[in-house]
């Protein structure tokens, strides 16, 4: 016995040191840690089970049958994430570069399978380079069989990605089938071809990181929905991301205890709104004087900033929160910010997050640049995520709230639930001027007559007021009681149970 105590204890060990000394330490030379550093990172202390420690590729084209490291590339099993159990796999970039054989695909598959069958989260931690050349097209097999079943979880456990090195050719598809992606800022990248093949087709000059490094997808792409200084600040953040999901789209909202009163006044809010309206304020200060203790995690905060996205929670439940930000373009809604809020109250939908609707939008953005870029279409995503929700829907209108996009931002015609609006509120076809310019087109060339139109327009259309006569708002509430107001719309709502008709599956604007 002794004796195969022993060897198990060499083959552990053997696997343990994946590529080997020289690998793991140009690994940390980049500034990078090794996968089984990463998971010890992510899991709860001693909590990581390890599975298929000794699976081996089974490759023999190109020398490969000399060259088997037990584990081939990838790290799988499950622990916990704060008492809650995650399964996990990371690629192993010091094993033959962390790329996909037909066993990885395998070992990862098997994850997979477990977190459905059990109903709980899977995060993927990425750093390879892809298909492993050497094994063709069974590599290019294992990515259908990861990709199906990315597809299969989508909406019944939470997927998460994180990209820790390089990630590209086929290890891009599986993370961008899951929730959320998040990057390592400068040691990360993530493109389907790489800077060499790039030059090739296109003639083009790039680096990795201007082809595809964390701020191009943070900011330009929308790939990524967030960045990380580095492995370890990125870690502890999915950390506190878990902490807001719920494990599978069947189980409860976690709860975790809270210090903060549910009966918060705030009485700064009273003056956040600024007397001009067409001055700005950060919607921010709005949510993180809501949220219990402040506690705000932002998806895709460096993109589409006009609006803000994120989870928080209200009296220790997870709560999603959608907001247009007055600081940027006025809260107009284009087709990024549409997007973008859009496959976050989608994500909410899924998985049972009620959300707040914080309004303040002057409307769609005209031009054609939005037109030709195909903003009918991506309103329309918004509009039809927020028109499909089941999830409780508390909406505040804190000023303006113009046009298309009053009706979008989960107002009560397309399924708002509890619709509050701050004395400031704004709700019209369209602002005084643009609308005085039109009904009273003869008018245009009198200054005086012009001016006594808008004061009346003002006076008529610019207040919450005819939005509540007509029960389109259930109340104006006084800006200093939003928390309070919310903690007991959500209160209210935590029974609701809406049926919607039986059919296959929606037909989404895509
Ligand atoms: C096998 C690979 C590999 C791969 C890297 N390695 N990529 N082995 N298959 N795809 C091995 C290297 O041979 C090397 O082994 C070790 O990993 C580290 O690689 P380096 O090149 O030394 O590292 P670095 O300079 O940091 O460059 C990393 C890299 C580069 C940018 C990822 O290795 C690279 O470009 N790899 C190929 C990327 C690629 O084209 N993949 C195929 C995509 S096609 P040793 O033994 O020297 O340590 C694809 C199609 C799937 O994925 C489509 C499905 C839908």
């Amino acid at each position: 016995m002794k004796d195969i105590l022993e060897k198990l204890e060499n083959r552990r060990g053997q696997a343990q040191k994946g590529g080997g000394d020289a690998r793991i330490e140009a690994q940390h030379k980049r500034g990078k840690l090794t996968a089984r550093e990463r998971i010890e990172l992510l899991m709860d202390k001693g909590s990581f089970e390890e599975f298929d420690t000794f699976v081996e590729h089974r490759a023999t084209d190109f020398g490969m049958d000399k060259t088997k490291i037990p584990g081939d590339g990838v790290v799988t099993g499950w622990g916990t994430v704060n008492g809650r159990q995650v399964f996990v796999f990371a690629k192993d970039f010091t094993v033959f570069g962390g790329s996909l054989s037909e066993t990885h695909a395998l070992k990862i598959m098997k994850i997979q399978d477990m977190a459905l069958k059990t109903r709980a989260p899977i995060i993927g931690l990425f750093d390879a380079g892809g298909a492993r050349i050497q094994e063709g097209v069974a590599a290019l097999g294992g990515y259908g069989e990861v990709f199906k079943r990315n597809v299969i979880a989508s909406g019944v456990i939470p997927q998460i990605s994180v990209i820790m090195g390089p990630c590209a050719g086929g290890d891009v598809y599986s993370p961008a089938m899951t929730d959320f992606i998040f990057m390592v800022k400068d040691t990360s990248y993530m493109f389907v071809t790489g800077p060499d093949v790039v030059k090739t087709v296109t003639n083009e000059t790039v680096t990795a990181g201007e082809l595809g490094g964390a701020r191009v997808h943070t900011t330009r792409s929308s790939v990524a929905d967030g960045s990380f200084e580095n492995d370890v600040e990125c870690l502890l953040q999915m950390r506190r991301l878990i902490d807001f999901l719920p494990s599978s789209s069947e189980a409860p909202l976690p709860e975790w205890p809270s210090t903060d009163d549910i009966g918060r006044i705030e009485p700064s809010l009273d003056t956040l709104v600024p007397d001009n309206p067409n001055k700005p304020y950060d919607i921010k200060e709005l949510i993180l004087k809501v949220v219990d203790e402040g506690d705000f995690f932002e998806i895709s905060e460096a993109y589409a900033k006009n609006i803000v996205v994120g989870f928080g929670r209200i009296a220790g439940r997870p709560v999603g929160f959608v907001a247009n930000q007055p600081m940027v373009l006025a809260g107009v809604l284009d087709s990024d910010a549409s997007r973008k809020a859009a496959r976050f109250v989608r994500f909410c939908d899924a998985f049972n997050i009620p959300i707040v609707t914080f309004v303040d939008v002057p409307g769609f953005l005209p031009g054609t640049a939005q037109e030709y870029g195909g903003l009918i279409k991506h309103g329309a995503k918004l509009l039809f995520a927020y028109s499909q929700c089941t999830v409780p829907l508390v909406t505040v209108i804190t000023r303006k709230a113009y046009g298309g996009a009053y009706d979008v931002m989960a107002s009560k015609h397309i399924g708002g639930d509890v619709n509050y609006a701050w004395p400031s509120a704004q709700i019209a076809v369209m602002g005084a001027k643009g609308a005085v310019e039109i009904i009273f087109r003869a008018d245009i060339g009198d200054k005086d007559k012009i001016a006594a139109r808008t004061k009346e327009y003002e006076e008529r259309f610019l207040s919450p007021f005819i939005a509540a006569e007509r029960g389109y708002i259930d109340d104006v509430i006084e800006p200093h009681e939003t928390r309070a107001r919310i903690v007991r719309a959500l209160g209210m709502l935590r029974t609701k149970h809406v049926e919607r008709p039986r059919k296959k599956h929606d037909n989404l604007p895509l």
